[in-house]
C-alpha cells in the first residue's frame, strides 16, 4: 500500500471515528502548540494582518476560472433526466425522439452506460454515489425521487436541455417509505455518527428533572434544508489518452480522484481532479453522481463533457440537511445551576447513508450539569441521501438547546447571559478532558457590553416603537475543533528568493489561500509576494478535506512539518562553512529570507547564500503533518456568544432582524478581514435557518416541491442587518498556529438568538423553524 493509500484510509478512518479509539500516547509526544516553531505564535509578521484576498482581483475581473468555465475543444453539454418516483424500477425508457433532436450527440442510460466498479464508501454522499456499493446508472432500479435516469449530450446546453425533455420513462412503482410518522410508527433505531453512538448518559437525568426546583421541558423542530451555493454544482471532464481530467467544484479533490479511479478501475494517478475556485461549498460540494455521470458520458461519446446541474438538479442530486425533532428538558436549582440536562430526539436518513444529523453534539460540552442524557434516534426513508451542511448537528442542535436555556432563564427570573455563565463547566462534562482553551465567559462579557445588553427589558412585549415590537435575545454558539490525518505539504525554495507551497487543499471562497500564504510567509521568513500557495489539485501532496472547519489546522500542521524538514535540509546544505554550522534543526528558525539561530538572531545565513554555496537552484521537501492527537488529550471547541435584536410588526407579524453581534472565542485569528467574512457569512446563513430556509418535501411522492430559489428562501441583502463581529483572539496552545476553526461556528446559536429575541419582542415562543410571519400572528 502506498503512503497515499495509507493516508486516504487514515482520513476515512478518522472520519468514521477510528481515531476515537484513543491512541495511548503521552500528551507530550504531541508537540504543544501544534508547532515546533515558537515564533509562529508571536505577532511579528504577516499573521494577524487584514490582508485582502490574493484571489480577489482575479474574481472581480472575471479571470478566476470555475469548474464549468474551462473550455475544451469539441466539448459537449450534458442534461440529466430525473426519476419522478421514489422507489421501483424503470419499465421502459424511450430515448429515440431525444436522440433525433437537433444537436444531440448521444443519450446515455443504464442500458448503454459504461460498466463501473462499486463506489468506495465515503462519508454520507448519496446512496448510489458513495454511501454504499450500489453503482451509478448500472441498472433499472430507482432509489429516490430525482435519481438521474438518463444523460443527454448535445452540441449546446439548450439543445441538451430540450432533448432531455423528450426522454420518455415508464416506471414500475414499488411501495416507498417516505412519511416521517409512518416511519416512526414502524420503529426507530439508535443513530450512529462517525462510528460512534449519538448517546451519552451521566447519572439519572429523568429522576433529577422530576426533582428539580425549576424545570422546562419542550419539543423543538427544524425542517429539511437544501444546499444553495451560488455556484451550481458543475464539472468539465475529458479523457486525455489514458488519463481522466476533471475540473470540479470540490471540497475534497484528492478523495474524489481516489474514488473515481477506483470506480473506473484506473491507477489513481490517472485521474486528475482540480478545483482552483469554488463558489460556495458548505458541505455540499463533495462527490455526487454528477461527476461520475459526466466521466461515464465522456468515455461513452469520446468527447469532453460539461455537466452543470440546474438549480433544480442540485435539489435532485445533492443531499441536504435532514429534519430534526428534538426534546430539550432542563432542571435547575433556584440559583440556576443545572441538575438535569436532557437533549434527545429523532432525525432521518437513508438506509445506506452514514449521516444522521448529530444535533446533540453541541450539548456534550456546553454546560456543567449534575446529570446528562443525550440521544438521537433515526428512521430511514426512501429519499435522496442527506449530507453535511454547514455545522451539521450544531446548527440545529443549538436551536433546541439554546432556546431551552432562554426558557429556563425566564422560569428562574434570571438574566440569560448570567444563567449560561453560571453553568460554565470546569472541564468537558462528557469526556472529562480538560479544555484546550475556553474563554467563553470573556466572549459573553465583551459581547454583552458592546451590544448594550443591559438595555434589554426582560418582560416580553414591553418595548414597542410604532407598529414594531422590539426585542433582544442571545445564545451560545459552538463548533468543535477537528484536524484530520492525511495532511502533507511540499515546500520548494528557490535561490532567487521565491517559495512555492504545494498542498491538495481548497479555496471555497473563505480566504484559505490568503490566510495560508500569510502563515507560510511568516514561517519561511519571506515577504508575502515571494510565496505562492498552490492548492486545489489532486496531484499535489496531502489529503486535506475542506470541511469540519478543520482545513486551517490541517494545512498549518502540514506546512509546519514541511518547514521543519526544509530547515533540516538547508542545514545539511549549509555545511561546515556556514555561521549556522553545528546547530541542530530545533535551534534554528526562519527569518528575513534566511535561517537564524532562534536565540541569537544575528547568527544567520540567507537562503540565497546557502543555496549558491551548495550550487543548487532550489531545494524541495515534502512532509506529513503530525498525527492529530491533540483532541485525545484536550476537549477543543470554538465558542461564541450571539446577540440579536429583532423588530416584529404587530400588524403583519413580519420579523426583521435589526442588529446582530457575534462575540467569538476561536483561538488566534490569522486574518481579521477574511475571518470577519467567515463569521458574518455563517451568521447570515443562520438568519436564513431562523427565518426562511425550508425544503418542502412531498410525503406522498418523496419529491422536493420547492427546488428553486424563488420558492426556497435564503437571506438577501435587505434581510441582513449590520452584523458586528468581535473576538477574544486568545491563541489556543494546542492548535497549530493557535487557531481553531471559524468556518462553521457562525451558523450555530444564531437560530436560537433570533428565536429568543422574537420571544422577548412578542411573548411568542416559536419552537418550530423557520419562524415565518404566520407563526407570529
Ligand atoms: Mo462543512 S458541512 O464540514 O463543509
Amino acid at each position: 500500500m502506498s503512503i497515499a493509500d495509507d493516508a486516504k484510509q487514515a482520513v476515512q478512518g478518522a472520519v468514521q471515528g477510528i481515531m476515537a479509539k484513543a491512541v495511548a500516547l503521552a500528551p507530550d509526544s504531541w508537540i504543544p502548540g501544534g508547532d515546533p516553531d515558537p515564533l509562529i505564535r508571536e505577532r511579528y509578521g504577516h499573521v494577524g494582518k487584514p490582508l485582502s484576498r490574493i484571489d480577489g482581483a482575479l474574481k472581480v475581473t472575471g479571470q478566476a476560472t470555475f469548474a464549468a468555465e474551462f473550455s475544451m475543444d469539441d466539448m459537449v453539454y450534458a442534461a440529466l433526466v430525473f426519476s419522478t418516483i421514489a422507489k421501483g424500477r424503470i419499465a421502459a425508457l424511450d430515448t429515440a425522439q431525444a436522440g433525433r433532436a437537433p444537436g444531440v450527440v448521444a443519450v446515455m442510460d443504464h442500458r448503454n452506460a459504461p460498466r463501473l466498479a462499486p463506489p468506495p464508501v465515503f462519508m454520507s454522499a448519496p446512496k448510489a454515489a458513495n454511501g454504499d456499493s450500489l453503482p451509478i446508472m448500472q441498472g433499472d432500479e430507482i432509489n429516490w425521487n430525482g435519481e438521474p435516469v438518463a444523460v443527454v449530450l448535445a452540441e449546446t446546453q439548450e439543445q441538451a436541455n430540450h432533448a432531455a425533455s423528450l426522454v420518455r420513462v415508464i416506471y414500475e412503482e414499488a411501495p416507498a417509505l417516505i412519511a416521517l410518522d409512518e416511519a416512526r410508527a414502524r420503529g426507530m433505531k439508535p443513530a450512529v455518527f462517525m462510528n460512534q453512538p449519538l448517546h451519552n448518559e451521566r447519572g439519572d437525568a429523568e429522576a433529577a428533572l422530576a426533582q428539580a426546583d425549576v424545570k422546562v421541558d419542550a419539543g423543538y423542530s427544524t425542517p429539511r434544508h437544501n444546499h444553495n451555493a451560488i455556484e451550481l454544482h458543475g464539472v468539465t471532464v475529458a479523457w486525455q489518452g489514458d488519463r481522466l481530467r476533471i475540473h470540479d467544484a470540490s471540497q475534497l479533490v484528492a478523495h474524489t480522484a481516489w474514488s473515481i479511479a477506483s470506480m473506473f478501475d484506473l491507477p489513481e494517478d490517472k485521474v486528475i481532479v482540480t478545483s482552483p475556485f469554488v463558489g460556495g461549498g458548505f458541505g455540499g460540494k463533495c462527490l455526487w453522481q454528477h461527476q461520475v455521470l459526466a466521466a461515464m458520458a465522456a468515455k461513452q461519446c469520446g468527447r469532453p463533457v460539461r455537466l452543470v446541474l440546474s438549480r433544480e438538479g442540485v435539489y435532485r442530486v445533492v443531499g441536504g440537511r435532514s429534519p430534526t425533532e428534538q426534546r430539550v428538558a432542563l432542571g435547575a436549582d433556584r440559583d440556576g445551576r443545572l441538575t438535569a440536562l436532557i437533549h434527545t430526539g429523532l432525525t432521518v436518513k437513508t438506509a445506506a447513508n452514514a449521516m444522521p444529523e448529530p444535533f446533540i453534539l453541541p450539548t456534550r460540552s456546553a454546560y456543567a450539569s449534575e446529570t446528562l442524557k443525550l440521544d438521537v434516534q433515526v428512521v430511514e426513508l426512501d429519499m435522496l441521501a442527506n449530507t453535511f451542511m454547514r455545522a451539521p448537528g450544531e446548527a440545529v442542535g443549538t436551536f433546541g438547546l439554546e432556546s431551552a436555556m432562554d426558557e429556563l432563564a425566564e422560569a428562574l427570573g434570571m438574566d440569560p447571559v448570567e444563567l449560561r455563565i453560571r453553568n460554565e463547566p470546569e472541564k468537558d462534562p462528557s469526556s472529562g478532558l480538560p479544555f484546550s482553551s475556553r474563554h467563553i465567559v470573556e466572549a459573553w462579557r465583551a459581547g454583552a457590553r458592546r451590544f448594550g445588553w443591559d438595555r434589554r427589558d426582560p418582560r416580553p412585549g414591553a418595548r414597542r416603537e410604532g407598529e414594531w415590537l422590539v426585542g433582544m435575545g442571545c445564545a451560545t454558539a459552538t463548533y468543535p475543533y477537528y484536524r484530520m490525518p492525511g495532511g502533507a505539504a511540499r515546500i520548494t525554495l528557490s535561490r532567487d528568493g521565491g517559495a512555492v507551497v504545494d498542498i491538495a487543499a481548497h479555496e471555497m471562497g473563505m480566504g484559505t489561500a490568503t490566510a495560508q500564504t500569510q502563515v507560510a510567509a511568516e514561517r519561511l521568513g519571506l515577504p508575502i509576494e515571494a510565496v505562492t500557495f498552490n492548492y486545489g489539485d489532486s496531484t499535489l501532496p496531502g489529503i486535506v478535506l475542506a470541511g469540519g472547519s478543520q482545513q486551517t489546522a490541517a494545512i498549518g500542521a502540514s506546512v509546519g512539518a514541511a518547514h521543519r524538514e526544509l530547515v533540516r535540509e538547508l542545514l545539511k546544505l549549509a555545511g561546515n562553512d556556514s555561521p549556522l554550522a553545528g546547530l541542530k534543526p530545533e535551534q534554528v528558525i526562519s527569518r528575513d529570507r534566511g535561517l537564524c539561530k532562534a536565540d541569537e538572531l544575528a547568527c544567520r545565513e540567507s537562503y540565497a547564500s546557502i543555496l549558491s554555496r551548495a550550487r543548487q537552484e532550489s531545494v524541495s521537501v515534502e512532509a506529513q503533518g503530525p498525527p492529530p492527537l491533540e483532541t485525545m488529550h484536550w476537549s477543543m471547541h470554538s465558542h461564541a456568544a450571539m446577540f440579536c435584536e429583532v423588530r416584529v410588526n404587530a400588524v403583519t407579524g413580519e420579523p426583521r432582524v435589526s442588529r446582530f453581534l457575534g462575540s467569538f472565542d476561536c483561538g488566534r485569528i490569522l486574518n481579521p478581514k477574511t475571518a470577519t467574512s467567515q463569521f458574518r457569512g455563517g451568521i447570515i446563513m443562520g438568519l436564513g435557518l431562523a427565518l426562511m430556509e425550508e425544503t418542502h418535501f412531498d410525503e406522498r411522492k418523496g419529491r422536493v416541491m420547492n427546488p428553486s430559489l424563488s420558492e426556497y428562501h435564503v437571506p438577501v441583502h435587505m434581510d441582513v442587518p449590520e452584523i458586528e463581529v468581535i473576538w477574544t483572539d486568545i491563541p489556543d496552545p494546542h492548535a497549530p498556529m493557535g487557531a481553531r476553526g471559524i468556518g462553521e461556528i457562525g451558523i450555530t446559536g444564531t437560530g436560537a438568538a433570533v428565536a429568543n429575541a422574537i420571544y422577548n419582542a412578542t411573548g411568542r415562543r416559536v419552537r418550530d423553524l423557520p419562524i415565518t410571519l404566520d407563526k407570529l400572528l
